[in-house]
């Protein structure tokens, strides 16, 4: 199991004060050097925490792997070719949501979505689909050939009793499975923190963990190599 890390959140900070402190850049090096497999920033189109400078000072510096979140849009799309990350995440985004709020609607946009993905391809940039644990969503990616899936564990994290959290992890368990058997990449991600990750790390079809508010947060308070240190004990204990 493998831990990516969201560095978003310390560019919120940074937008605290409108200043250059802290630094998303040097942050995404600290992780890096504390093990973090893996830098993810969303680049959003309000540009509400990473700028268009950050994505493409970690294209520079980014060492491990750069996963660009972002919408299938025209002017962000132009970006993530010029950047060229290894990887990047499609997402939906509204305007007022606090996070990503649900995962993309693959088989909604199957025509325009497999269209961006051929497009990143001829760039030999991966593409990976924030979807729902559903199978329509999972069978759908797989269709319009995207490389790899992130299962959307935001319900799972939410959930306000035992049972609704355990019906979650089995949506995610076995849609996991499927889209191994697919032949996809597996990630996931979305509100996973130290005290929820264990059961989500403990599923072996999933690749990879891309995590950052808890971290983010705990970093505050700890330093953000320990922080990271911390969750990759918790994610590579399964
Ligand atoms: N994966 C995706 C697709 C996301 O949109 C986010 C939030 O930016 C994350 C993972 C990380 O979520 P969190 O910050 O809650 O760990």
């Amino acid at each position: 199991m493998r831990l990516a890390i969201n560095i978003d959140h310390v560019a919120t900070i940074r937008q605290a004060r409108g200043g250059n402190e802290p630094d998303p850049v040097t942050a995404a090096q600290l992780c890096e050097l504390a093990g973090a497999e893996g830098i993810v920033c969303h680049l959003r189109e309000d540009r509400r925490h990473i700028h268009d400078r950050d994505v493409r000072l970690l294209r520079e510096t980014v060492k491990t792997k750069l996963d660009l979140e972002m919408a299938a849009t025209e002017e962000i799309i132009r970006i993530a070719i010029e950047v060229k990350p290894e990887l990047v995440t499609l997402v939906p985004e509204k305007r007022k949501e606090l996070t990503t709020e649900s995962g993309i609607d693959v088989v909604g946009q199957k025509k325009y979505l497999e269209d961006v993905i051929k497009t990143f391809h001829q760039q030999k940039i991966l593409v990976s689909l924030f979807v729902d644990p559903l199978q329509a969503q999972v069978e759908a990616s797989k269709e319009i050939g995207t490389d790899m899936i992130e299962l959307h564990t935001g319900e799972y994290a939410e959930a306000r009793t035992d049972r609704a959290r355990n019906e979650e992890l089995v949506k995610i368990q076995q849609m996991a499975r499927l889209g191994k058997q697919l032949g996809l990449g597996v990630n996931g991600g979305h509100g996973l923190s130290y005290v929820n990750v264990s059961p989500i790390a403990a599923i072996t079809d999933i690749d990879e963990l891309s995590i950052g508010h808890a971290v983010i947060s705990r970093a505050v308070l700890v330093g953000i190599e320990r922080a990271v240190r911390e969750m990759l004990q918790l994610v590579q204990r399964r």
